[in-house]
């Protein structure tokens, strides 16, 4: 197995563990592992969401959690997000709560707006002036920037645009998050940072429309594996990697004066690590043993970018992170983590060990 390219810094359970961290989306599938991995550093986390929408469910399947309480709130409704805020009273905030998903945006566009975008206000409203608060992190994606297609990697001083509805409502809460810095947060010296990462692959997402659950259904099921776009290409991660970098991320930010971390970071892999629907669907398929193979899906479908790539250098020159695994890597560790399960293996125990083997990277 290829690991690790340079060492990159780990979280520090000193800092952590003193944090109260307010995690929204924690049901999701991101929010799930990092739960988890805030957990094992000894941090005391309330999670703001709605109710795992998926069954399995893999943040359903890692409780019960020691040191975290766990909320059903929409965030579309201010009061009760600012309710369960002032209640909780967080030193760090971290927003992963969203609309995820770009099929559905086409099909449900304003709730997509309405959860993004006034979902991300609400937050930010409720964590203004609190006086415990040291940092607070918005997670977009690498759909925020204006994308012509040319297949050069973004940098985050690129322009933002998003064609669908999910890439357009991310970029606009990018212009809430730098409108309620200049505004609002600069006035206590709050850093507010939004975090753009790539594709994340990983064991446990059972989400609709996302490739590695296609492709474990399908291998699952028998039935051919379909692709919308198989000459794609994404930036492909583990989702340890941007995990990791948020977490970062936020020690800086909270350890520093506002200003000294940059407003927004992407944090993807290297730009020479680019895999292809295709390739990714063939290396999973691979490491999973099965004998499906895909097929090029005929039906209609939206509009959706052919390439993608993230420029993360400021990450690695701010924050000293830098991705610990390959793309190859990330899909063995993908594929390992599904088979284990299917084969009786508790979820917590297995996204322990991968945590525990990705800490010990350098
Ligand atoms: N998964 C990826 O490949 C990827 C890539 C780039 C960026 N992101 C971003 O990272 C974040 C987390 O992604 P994920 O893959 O875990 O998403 P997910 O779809 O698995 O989880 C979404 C979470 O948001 C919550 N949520 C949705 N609508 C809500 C509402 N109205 N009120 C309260 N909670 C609500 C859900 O309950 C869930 O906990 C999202 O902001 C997503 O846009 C994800």
């Amino acid at each position: 197995m290829q690991s690790g390219h340079a060492t990159s810094a780990a979280p520090d359970p000193a800092f952590w563990s003193a944090q109260r961290i307010l995690l929204t989306g924690h049901t999701g599938f991101k929010g799930a592992w990092m739960s988890l991995w805030l957990e094992r550093l000894g941090a005391t986390v309330a999670g703001v969401s709605l109710p795992p929408e998926y069954d399995p469910s893999l943040f359903a399947l890692l409780e019960p959690f020691d040191r975290a309480t766990s909320r059903h709130v929409d965030i579309r409704d201010q009061a009760a997000l600012r309710s369960a805020i002032d209640e909780f009273d967080p030193t760090i905030a971290i927003h992963f709560a969203a609309q995820s998903l770009v099929r559905r945006s086409y099909a449900a566009p304003a709730q997509t707006f309405e959860t993004n975008v006034i979902g991300t206000v609400n937050f930010l409203e409720a964590l203004r002036g609190r006086l415990s608060l040291r940092a607070a992190l918005v997670v977009t994606t690498d759909k925020v920037y204006r994308n012509i297609e040319d297949g050069r990697a973004f940098r985050e001083d690129d322009p933002l645009a998003g064609h669908d509805p999910y890439s357009a409502s991310k970029a606009a809460t990018e212009l809430v998050v730098s409108c309620w810095n200049g505004s609002f947060f600069h006035e206590r010296a709050v850093p507010l940072v939004s975090a753009r990462a790539g594709n994340v692959i990983g064991g446990g997402d059972w989400a609709a429309d996302r490739i590695v659950p296609d492709i474990w259904r399908a291998h699952r099921s028998g039935k051919p594996l379909l692709l919308r776009y198989p000459q794609a290409t994404r930036p492909w991660q583990h989702v340890l990697e941007p995990l990791a970098g948020y977490l970062r991320y936020l020690e800086c930010a909270a350890h520093r004066t506002p200003g000294s971390v940059p407003h927004a970071l992407n944090f993807g892999p290297p730009a020479n690590d680019v895999l292809t629907v295709a390739q990714l669907a063939e290396a999973m398929q691979t490491a999973l043993g099965t004998s499906v193979a895909w097929e090029a899906d005929s039906a209609p479908k939206p509009i959706e970018m052919k390439t993608l790539a993230l420029d993360s250098s400021l990450a690695t020159a701010t924050l000293g992170w830098r991705p610990k695994l390959t793309s190859r890597d990330a899909i063995e560790w993908t594929a390992a983590w599904y088979g284990d399960f299917a084969s009786g293996r508790s979820p917590r125990e297995l996204c322990n060990e991968q945590i525990s083997r990705y800490e010990a990277l350098p």
